[in-house]
């Protein structure tokens, strides 16, 4: 059931259901963080291998003493500049958090999601909400409720409808050595922004499988079409040309006489807006019976490194 009231998602979480959940990123799959059994079930849900930690999400900047401890000085200038926001941080975590959130690891991914419904929910409950985006494993992430509804709508008592996500990536996730500040996932927040706290970010080869950082694996996102990332849009078509193709666009527009499947992700190119369509895109270009989504390269700064990111995972 698809709905606003946030008080009968608390209703549901209390009683250690699973919701569906906005956040200004993608949806969550959301249960109470401190409630091993519920934390296990979104496991179960996502089909999501045990080995594969969760995010806690948290109400504000004073409860992350409460989950995490030695916090470096970094971190909380990073949390200072991006929270709430799209900033996920991987910190010390503390014995209240159950092994099964964390995957065993010594360390906690937190972050204070930046959406109206979520931060007003998080502000009526005594805990901390661990939330995986609400996706099967490796399908793409959902960015409407409806998403929600069309991946696991009999099996979630309820889904919290917040509209469409404003930023329509996942975080960006941070770690940190001394204080160093190392970016294991692209998201919502560039590293340019983020260098503008700290000079000192390094990008970890993400898209290796990493210890570190065991999600992160490089076939993530896809949809079921098979997906090109192509740096010439012309010549990929040309070597394609017996095949239903559709062409996943920045802003350029290609004759639509002879392509006349063609998805723009923003008129202006403006890479927030088109980050922000990414996957609701996708996914429409999947539902129409192509044989081939030929995907066009964005420019390599901003959020566009995060696109290509996505788009590279998706196409593999
Ligand atoms: O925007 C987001 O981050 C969304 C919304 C719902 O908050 N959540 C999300 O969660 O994308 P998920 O589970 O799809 O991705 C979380 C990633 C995984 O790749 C996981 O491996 C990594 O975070 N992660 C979580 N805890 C970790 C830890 N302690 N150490 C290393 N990686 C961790
Ligand atoms: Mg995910």
């Amino acid at each position: 059931m698809i709905t606003k009231n946030i008080q009968q998602a608390i209703f549901h979480l209390d009683q250690g259901d699973l919701i569906g959940m906005p956040t200004e990123t993608v949806y969550g799959l959301a249960a109470n963080a401190l409630d091993e059994y519920a934390v296990k079930m979104i496991f179960e849900m996502k089909q999501r291998p045990f080995y594969n930690p969760l995010i806690v999400h948290i109400r504000s900047v004073e409860a992350l003493d409460e989950v995490a401890m030695d916090i470096p000085s970094v971190a909380r200038k990073l949390a200072g500049k991006f929270w709430p926001g799209s900033l996920t941080m991987l910190l010390k975590k503390r014995s209240i958090i159950p092994d099964v959130v964390t995957a065993g690891k010594d360390t906690v991914a937190v972050r204070i999601p930046n959406h109206p419904m979520a931060l007003e929910l998080l502000s009526k409950i005594p805990y901390p909400i661990a939330a995986p985006s609400a996706n099967p494993f490796c399908r793409v992430s959902p960015t409407e409720a409806i998403h929600v509804e069309n991946y696991f709508g009999s099996d979630l008592p309820l889904i919290l409808d917040g509209g469409s996500c404003s930023i329509g990536v996942e975080s960006t996730i941070v770690g940190f050595e001394g204080e160093e500040v190392l970016v294991f996932r692209l998201g919502g927040v560039s590293l340019e922004e983020i260098a503008e706290v700290e000079e000192k970010v390094k990008l970890v080869n993400h898209t290796k499988d990493s210890p570190e950082a065991p999600g992160m694996m490089k076939k993530h996102y896809a949809p079921r079409t098979k997906l090109l990332l192509a740096n010439d849009l012309l010549l990929a078509a040309e070597e394609n040309k017996d095949r239903k193709i559709g062409f996943l666009l920045l802003q350029k527009k290609l004759d639509p006489n002879q392509f006349p499947v063609q998805y723009i992700l923003s008129e202006t190119g403006d890479l927030k807006e088109a980050a922000s369509k990414l996957y609701r895109t996708m996914m429409e270009l999947d539902s129409q019976g192509l044989d081939l989504i030929i995907a066009e390269r964005m420019p390599e700064y901003g959020l566009g490194s995060t696109m290509n990111d996505k788009l590279t995972r998706a196409s593999e």
